[in-house]
């Protein structure tokens, strides 16, 4: 349990989570539920969809926090017959008491919201199904200790920012997170700096400056080339 977290309204009305001793929100204070829907829905899950016309798809999210992402993931997925398979990454999880107070119930169906708060302690353990369309890991370690001989569709990269935890976003931690990544799969995260650009151009991916979440003009999208060596 980390001490002190508290539940703090952003812009849009959605809750999200002040961590005192990291001095920042797990999500954008201009909306929590917004940017997840901007961000990580629209830019990475349903741009992966509609260009490759799958209908499975499976998410890698370096930062699981309170599960919003993947509670949106799983929604979407289920409504629209898609099969999911997603892991989270995450090195302090969040308790359970501690996600039933952000009041995303809202936000998704019963069904969704029940069995996530059912299942996912034992996500922490072993992979959960939530139902027919989706299943949920959620890898209880530092991001350079995860270990996956599965490479995703999709990544969603949602550390703290840089200027609170540089540690994520030098080229060990980017490096890392991209060699989970398929050849013509999608690395999403909501900020996009000159050095970050930089460090996955070398690493081969095609960079996209896209429009950002309310509050950010841009976001960074990139794509893995089929032929890159990481
Ligand atoms: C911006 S918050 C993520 C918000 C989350 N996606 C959500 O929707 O609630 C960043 C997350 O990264 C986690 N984290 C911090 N350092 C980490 C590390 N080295 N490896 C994995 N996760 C880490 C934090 O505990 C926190 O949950």
């Amino acid at each position: 349990m980390i001490p002190e977290l508290k539940i703090v309204a952003t812009a849009d009305g959605s809750n999200t989570i002040y961590n005192p001793q990291v001095g920042e929100n797990y999500h954008s204070r201009h909306g929590a539920l917004q940017e997840s829907r901007h961000v990580f829905l629209g830019t990475g899950l349903q741009y992966f969809l509609a260009e490759s016309g799958a209908n499975q798809v499976s998410v890698l999210e370096v930062g699981f926090g309170t599960g919003l992402n993947f509670l949106l993931t799983a929604e979407y997925c289920t409504s629209n017959q898609i099969k999911l398979d997603y892991t989270g990454i995450e090195a302090y999880p969040l308790t359970k008491e501690m996600i039933s107070q952000t009041g995303y119930e809202q936000y998704v169906p019963v069904e969704i919201w029940s069995a996530f708060m059912a299942k996912y302690e034992h996500s922490l353990k072993e992979t959960v199904n939530l139902n027919p369309h989706c299943q949920l890991q959620t890898a209880y370690c530092q991001l350079l200790d995860f270990k996956s001989d599965t490479q995703y569709d999709v990544i969603y990269f949602d550390a703290f920012a840089a200027i609170h935890q540089p540690e994520m976003w030098n080229e060990a931690a980017i490096g890392h997170t991209v060699k989970f990544l398929k050849p013509g799969g999608v690395f999403v995260t909501y900020a996009i700096t000159g050095n970050l650009k930089r460090m996955l151009k070398a690493m081969g991916l095609q960079v996209q400056k896209v429009p950002g979440a309310p509050g950010k003009r841009e976001m960074l999208r990139a794509i893995r080339c089929a032929d890159m060596q990481v």
